[in-house]
């Protein structure tokens, strides 16, 4: 309800209940209407189902839609049969109740399909292999068994249902289907031998004929052509059916013969079993066409051709055939008499051997489908009782058959309304709701007329029959006449020979003509003993017992068999809870999207359904458990959201006090909430649709947050294990690394202590250690960068020796690398130093002055600088190249003088030069071999004795002569001049003492060298005293 509740803007109400204006029947039309022309065929007013045939296929029957209503609350989805299948099917179930689903309703309204739907709905439960699956097969293939023989088209209905059933699924313990009954009520036998304008005979002839392949067909002498046959072909005497419209019947019909081939396989009938049916409808097909001719007074049949037939077909006398149909044997004193039938009580015996060979069969047919639908396992077991009985029906002609069934619609009509009202105010009781009485209208007083003892019409008909003499229809009709003068409900016509009757459902006028035969339907003697003696068909040869072919006693009659059997019925649907489902025909046209307001309007009227609807409403619209209206609307009311733990009527109370909800607008019931108005549940629904959003939006975050926790805690639990392992990883490495530490710094302690000692494993391994950490210390100190840096770690005392050896192996390789990126230039500045200190390394203090700068090629003042262009233009020879050139001062050998010079050293010569003021003046030139020696002292003086051998030249003899310089740079000089003469042996360091000075060959002076507290240089009578300082 809830969800029509929700949905009521658009298409109606879904519930009837919910309409505002539920005493208008044009409200309640409209509202039919209106969801009609949406394809929505289903409404409530309660729990009962109204349904109105959309006379075409619709798609909410699929197994989609099956699912979606399983296990759902009735109200939850739209009104649906479905719903009202699943509700009933949980209730046996869950509760092992017995349950009956009434499906009332006109001719054409839809019951059979209805009942159909609630079949396949129940099957479907049964999703299980093996036995289950053979059960649904059969409950679902007895339909189409019944429809074929008890199914016939008529101008309502184009499969309308010509006998009542009702059907009790058994659903075993395990909530499958395990078995079903079938009862049925009243089959129309006059159809078999005839058919109003535009009807048809059962279904069963035509697919016969239609469907039975040429050898069947042969077999049982039949044509394949339904128009041969007198018992077919009278319906349509006024209609002309048209080609198109015959070609969809022949493909139906053809369709309809396979289902039911398939059906006879799936309730095991076997090929006996089936082929005695087709013979026995053969065998009516050509009993009808057997005919009579006028021999004075009596019948005489015009040929013997179709009872031979029909006699090799049921396997009977022929002879006795022929005498049954134009004789009747009329017992009289213990002796038989044949009596002479006319022509017109011959048809009448052919067609009441017709009617009842149809009818047993048809008898036969359901008992054999009860044995099918046998259950198998006697376990316990709960019922849905399926009741689908004809409607009531108003044709232009009616006749004893609308009749029964209307009878039979008012009986149920009676029940209808009696379990409504009682259900209703049972609960209105049990809720201790007060209770207030609704009009309707109880068709008690036409039961009664109908049925009651002595003057009911049963009675009365019967009476009739029974009575000797001239009883006729006329004549029970004036006795209905006589015992009903002014019955309100009953109308008598002598004229016309009707009467009428004012059914709940309407006026219907019934032609009495055929009355007392269609309710006497006595089968005479002859006639059932010929159908015993069908020796080749098993189903007539038990049709009747020895005794009731052969008692004299007459059977009940037709009515009162059927009352009496309505009357069980009752019974039966009293014992169980019922449904209803309440069907509407839309129109008379068999149209869909076709609404008749006064078609429906009248059913509307009939079906009760507005003292229903009114009954429903008398009291209180919406009803609820207290659980259920808190669980949905709980959140409207703080106090109750979102955990109410205290009873669910106390929460309900608190819940309508907040809502402020007038106190008059609705009861509390013991286990139930009832609201009187619909206006007042639509607000309570409205406030809860609004709050949806807000609590929708809500659960959203909610869920969002939680999702995400769940992931923040998923990654936690994950990395925490992760660390955990890491963790534990890292500990088992560090204890491993520990414990070799330990016995690392064990094993050294023991061989430091042992170092001394004889050399052992744990001792050598401590030299090792020892040498290795060394070399690590090594490996990471500073060591020298430079060539020049001499520092050096000291090493351990017993490692020195490799220490050096490392030591040189840096130097080398510092002095590798160093040379490696020296340039030419500079390598020979270097070659230049490498050999000043050959020569005075150690042997001349002075050398020690000189190491700092490197050596230079001019070493002029300021003054004689600019004269070396000078020198080399002018003095210079050509081929020569200056080497050196250096300013120096030159003390005479005579009188110790001293004078400014310079001196050139080039590749060939070495000048003495004398400064002037505008360039040298050459004073000597000796060819650099011509010097013999570089004498110089140990000291820090700069004093060089040059010695020069000239050699003899013409008359002038070898020379020796020596000179005196104080050079700037002396070892400098010394060194460009080995350098540039190539003979290093030219120098000589003379110990402290005196020098003598050779000038031209003689002694002319000295040069004493030797050591003083400074610096000093002094002639002193041709001595040249040089001190230098320590
Ligand atoms: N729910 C439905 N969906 C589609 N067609 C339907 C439905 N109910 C009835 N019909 C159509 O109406 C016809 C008559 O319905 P049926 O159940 O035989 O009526 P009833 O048994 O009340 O006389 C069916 O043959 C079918 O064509
Ligand atoms: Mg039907």
């Amino acid at each position: 309800m809830e969800n029509s509740i929700q949905n009521r803007e658009t298409v109606g109400v879904e519930d009837f209940v919910l309409l505002e204006n539920y005493r208008s029947e044009d409200a309640f039309v409209e509202n039919l209407r209106k969801r009609f022309q949406e394809d929505l065929i289903y409404t409530y007013i309660g729990s009962v189902l109204v349904s109105i045939n959309p006379y075409k296929e619709l798609p909410i029957y699929d197994a989609k839609h099956m699912e979606r209503y399983r296990g759902q609350n009735f109200y939850e989805l739209p009104p649906h049969i479905f719903a009202v299948a699943d509700t009933a099917y949980r209730a046996v179930v869950h509760e092992y109740k017995d349950e009956c689903i009434m499906i009332s309703g006109e001719s054409g309204s839809g019951k059979t399909e209805a009942t159909k739907k609630i079949l396949q709905y129940i099957a479907q439960a049964s999703r299980h292999s093996g036995t289950v699956d053979d059960v649904k097969d059969k409950l679902l293939a007895c339909n189409p068994l019944f429809e074929a023989f008890g199914n016939a088209r008529t101008t309502r209905n184009d499969n309308s249902s010509r006998f009542g059933k009702y059907m009790d699924v058994e659903i075993g313990v395990e909530g499958f289907p395990i078995g079903g009954h079938v009862l049925d009520y009243l089959l129309e036998r006059t159809r078999v031998v005839f058919q109003a304008p535009g009807e048809q005979n059962f279904h069963v002839f035509y697919q016969l004929l239609k469907g039975a392949d040429q050898n069947l067909l042969s077999r049982l002498k039949l044509s394949g052509n339904w128009k041969d046959y007198h018992y077919l072909n009278q319906g349509c005497r006024t209609e002309s059916t048209q080609i198109s419209q015959e070609d969809a019947l022949n493909k139906r019909w053809l369709q309809e013969f396979r289902e039911i081939i398939h059906a006879f396989d799936a309730t095991h009938f076997t090929p006996k079993e089936i082929s005695d049916l087709f013979t026995t409808v053969a065998a009516i097909l050509h009993l009808g066409n057997v005919q009579f001719m006028e021999d004075g007074d009596y019948a005489e049949m015009k040929s013997a051709e179709e009872v031979v037939i029909v006699s090799e077909l049921l396997g009977c006398s022929r002879d006795d055939l022929m005498q049954a149909l134009t004789h009747r044997g009329v017992h009289a004193r213990q002796e038989k008499v044949l009596a002479k039938f006319n022509r017109e009580q011959a048809t009448t015996s052919r067609d009441s051997l017709a009617k009842a060979v149809y009818a047993k069969t048809f008898q036969w047919l359901i008992q054999r489908v009860n044995q099918a639908l046998q259950a198998s396992n006697q376990s316990r077991s709960a019922v849905i009782g399926l009741l689908d009985i004809y409607g009531f029906e108003v044709f232009e002609r009616n006749s004893f058959e609308q009749f029964c069934i209307n009878y039979c619609n008012e009986k149920l009509q009676q029940l209808f309304i009696e379990l409504t009202l009682r259900s209703e105010q049972e609960e209105y009781v049990a809720e201790n709701i007060p209770w207030e009485q609704v009009e309707y209208f109880d068709n008690q007083i036409i039961c009664a007329l109908i049925e009651a003892k002595p003057v009911g019409i049963i009675p009365l008909l019967d009476d009739e029959c029974l009575r000797p003499g001239n009883a006729t229809d006329a004549t029970f009709l004036e006795k209905l006449r006589e015992k009903h003068t002014k019955h309100p409900h009953l109308l008598i016509n002598r004229d016309k020979q009707q009467f009428t009757i004012k059914h709940y459902a309407g006026n219907v006028i019934y032609d009495v003509e055929g009355f007392l035969d269609k309710n006497g339907e006595l089968l005479h003697r002859d006639l059932k003993e010929i159908i015993i003696r069908c020796r080749n068909n098993d189903i007539l040869k038990n049709a009747f017992t020895n005794e009731e072919a052969t008692s004299l006693k007459r059977a009940l009659s037709t009515a009162t068999q059927f009352k009496n059997s309505l009357k069980e019925l009752t019974v039966i649907l009293k014992s169980k809870d019922p449904f209803y489902v309440r069907c509407i025909r839309p129109n008379d046209h068999k149209a869909s999207r076709n609404f008749s307001d006064t078609i429906v309007r009248h059913q509307v009227k009939y079906l009760g359904l507005m003292e229903n609807l009114r009954v429903r409403r008398a009291g209180y619209a919406y009803r609820r458990s207290y659980d259920a209206f808190l669980r949905r609307y709980k959140s409207l009311c703080p106090d109750t959201w979102p955990h109410y733990n205290g009873p669910a009527r106390e929460g309900v109370s608190l819940l309508l006090n907040y809502l402020q909800t007038p106190a008059k607008a609705y009861a509390m019931g013991v286990t139930k909430l009832f609201v009187r108005m619909p206006q007042t549940i639509f607000a309570i629904e409205d406030a809860f649709q609004e709050r949806k959003n807000d609590l929708v939006t809500k659960i959203i975050a909610l869920w969002r947050g939680r999702r995400q926790r769940q992931a923040y805690l998923r990654d936690r639990e994950d990395i925490i294990t992760a660390q955990n392992a890491v963790r534990r990883f890292l500990a088992v490495k560090l204890l491993n690394k520990r414990r070799v530490a330990a016995r690392s710094l064990r094993e050294f302690i023991k061989g430091f202590m042992e170092r001394h000692g004889p050399m052992t494993d744990l001792n050598r391994k401590f030299w090792l250690q020892t040498r290795m950490v060394y070399l690590n210390k090594l490996a990471k100190m500073a060591l020298p960068v430079s060539v020049l840096d001499k520092s050096w770690p000291t090493p351990p005392p017993f490692l020195k020796e490799t220490s050096d050896l490392l030591r040189s192996l840096h130097m080398r390789n510092r002095v590798l690398k160093y040379v490696k990126h020296c340039s030419p230039e500079r390598k020979f500045l270097m070659d230049e130093k490498v050999l000043a200190e050959r020569l005075f390394k150690g042997k001349k203090t002075l050398y020690l002055s000189s190491i700092p700068q490197f050596f230079i090629t001019v070493r002029l003042g300021a003054e004689t600088k600019p004269f070396v262009e000078q020198f080399e233009n002018s003095i210079r020879q050509p081929t020569e190249k200056t080497v050196y050139a250096t300013d120096c001062r030159k003390w005479d050998r005579h009188g110790l003088k001293e004078r400014n010079r310079a001196m050139v050293i080039t590749t060939q010569n070495l000048y003495f030069l004398e400064p002037g003021k505008a360039g040298f003046k050459k004073k000597n030139a000796f060819p650099l071999y011509t010097v013999d020696k570089l004498t110089v002292s140990a000291n820090r003086d700069s004093v060089l004795i040059l010695t020069v051998t000239t050699p003899a030249q013409g008359k002038k003899p070898e020379q020796t002569n020596d000179y005196i310089f104080l050079l700037p740079n002396l070892i400098e000089f010394a060194m460009k001049f080995v350098l540039v003469s190539g003979k290093e042996s030219i120098v000589e360091v003379v110990p402290n003492g005196r020098c003598a000075i050779k000038a031209g060959g003689q002694n002319g002076c000295a040069v004493d060298f030797g050591l003083g507290s400074v610096d000093n240089i002094l002639g002193h009578k041709k001595i040249l005293i040089v001190q230098s300082s320590t």
